[in-house]
């Protein structure tokens, strides 16, 4: 017998059905409430509410557990390759190897930019926000490949998604090089996919950067642990302007709007600014402590909480080891890393922390990791957006190929004035 929950609403009891998920999790069926009814349900940021059911990105919270496509997280860490993830959460399973070949290829025959396009990088001002150009550029590919604005099969989404994945490294190196005023450097077919966005970003012309493995590994698996997680703030974007029909670049575009925010993609900034005021000695980690936990300052402490994991978000126990081994390997020593540590200690032994059960989440260690490969920090979020894009793609291909999926559209509970009347300018 399916399993049903009892409403009882005035004198009348309706039964709604229970969903069930491939890992037990219990969702109330609730989307005929309205029209059997009349009645909504309240539920700001939505906190309570599955917007969809999915087969992409398990998290377990409780237990900090991430899985793509159902392979544990720790599984990519060894040999990382962010194609095949791509690959994964984009088709649904992992890619044989010619598939995987026919990717990269289509990911190399589209890493240059339209010269046209190219040309608009002049157009911005060269301390202009990163995040901003990447935005607007990506929606700007709209206007570039017209023919992929409406994607009908198979073949021209997987045109519009190689497209997108592999112009946003040369979009995301071109506006730094814009910052400072240096000359662009175009795309090296012959060099992997990270590999190829550290040389666009620190090659000079006649002095190739010279890449290390360990560097080159390591932005793999950064790229790797931001590659989708579920329906998180700008994914939700991403379905949301989908669902309207809007294309794939507008949805992505309007994506990296939402990982801007601070409280999103933002914190890997936030979280190095704030260890470099506390290393600058503007302030100790014993206060930092102290003003996250004050609720009359606005202050957070960035690259803790999360809405999903109450434990250690499992990104930042992989991101925390990456740092420790990269830079034993590299002999690379930052300060800022033994300031986090510290940090971490002080917070999960405070009461605040861990009653509220605070745990660092991805952003903590990634930034300190991005720093160790010479990635200045207003091209922190960037990354992670490029990281994200998959993770954006795949969701958006879900709803897109969903039959039964709708436009979304909350719903609210008014609470402004009650019907009146307008008063004409003169008597006011
Ligand atoms: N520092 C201090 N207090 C915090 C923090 C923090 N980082 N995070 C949560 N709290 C407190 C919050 O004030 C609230 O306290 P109270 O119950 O007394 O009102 C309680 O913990 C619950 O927090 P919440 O704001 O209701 O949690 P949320 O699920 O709405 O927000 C969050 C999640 C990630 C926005 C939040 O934890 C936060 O602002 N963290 C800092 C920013 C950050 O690191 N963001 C990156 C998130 S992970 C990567 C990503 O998704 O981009």
């Amino acid at each position: 017998m399916p399993e049903k929950a009892i409403l009882k609403l005035g004198d009348k009891t309706i039964e709604l059905p229970v969903i069930i998920g491939t890992e037990g999790e219990r969702g109330i069926d609730i989307s005929r409430l309205r029209d059997e009814t009349g009645v909504v349900t309240y539920d700001p940021s939505l906190g309570n509410t599955a917007v969809c059911k999915s087969a992409i990105t398990f998290i377990d919270g409780e237990k900090g557990i991430l899985r793509y496509r159902g392979i544990p997280i720790e599984q990519f860490t060894e040999k990382p390759n962010f194609m095949e993830v791509a690959w994964l959460l984009i088709f649904g399973r992992l890619p044989s190897k010619e598939e995987l070949a026919r990717f990269r290829d289509r990911l190399t025959d589209n890493e240059l930019l339209h010269e046209g396009f190219r040309h608009q990088f002049q157009s911005v001002p060269v301390d202009a926000p990163p995040m901003a150009i990447l935005s607007a550029m990506l929606s700007q590919l709209a206007c570039f490949h017209q023919e992929l604005l409406s994607l009908q099969d198979e073949e021209s989404f997987e045109d519009a998604a190689a497209r997108l994945i592999s112009k946003v490294r040369t979009i995301a190196a071109f506006s730094y090089r814009r910052s400072l005023g240096l000359p662009f450097i175009y795309p090296d077919p012959k060099l992997r996919y990270c590999a190829n966005f550290l040389h666009m970003m620190f090659s000079i012309p006649y002095q190739q950067y010279i890449i290390t493995p360990e560097i080159e590994d390591a932005l793999n698996l950064v790229f790797i642990m931001h590659a989708d997680h579920e329906q998180n703030c700008s994914t939700s974007t991403a379905r949301v302007v989908g669902s309207a029909k809007a294309n794939l670049f507008a949805s992505c575009a309007a994506a990296v709007c939402a990982l801007w925010g601070p409280l999103h993609g933002g914190a890997n900034v936030e979280v190095i600014e704030m260890l470099e005021r506390i290393h600058k000695g503007g302030v100790t980690p014993e206060e930092c402590i102290r003003q996250a936990k004050d609720k009359s300052n606005p202050f957070r402490l960035f690259g803790f909480g999360h809405r999903v994991y109450k434990n250690y978000d499992p990104r930042a126990k992989i991101l925390k080891a990456t740092c420790e081994k990269v830079f034993a390997k590299l002999h690379h020593k930052d300060e800022l890393l033994d300031i986090a540590r510290k940090l971490e200690a002080l917070a999960l032994k405070d009461s605040y922390f861990v009653e509220r059960r605070l745990y660092p989440n991805v952003d903590f260690y990634s930034g300190i990791l991005l720093r160790a490969m010479g990635i200045p920090t207003n091209v922190f979020t960037v990354c992670f957006a490029i990281g994200r894009l998959p993770g954006w793609i795949a969701q958006w291909k879900e709803q897109h190929d969903d039959p039964t999926s709708r436009i979304l559209r909350p719903r609210q509970i008014y609470v402004g004035p009650p019907q009146g009347d307008y008063v004409p300018l003169s008597k006011r």
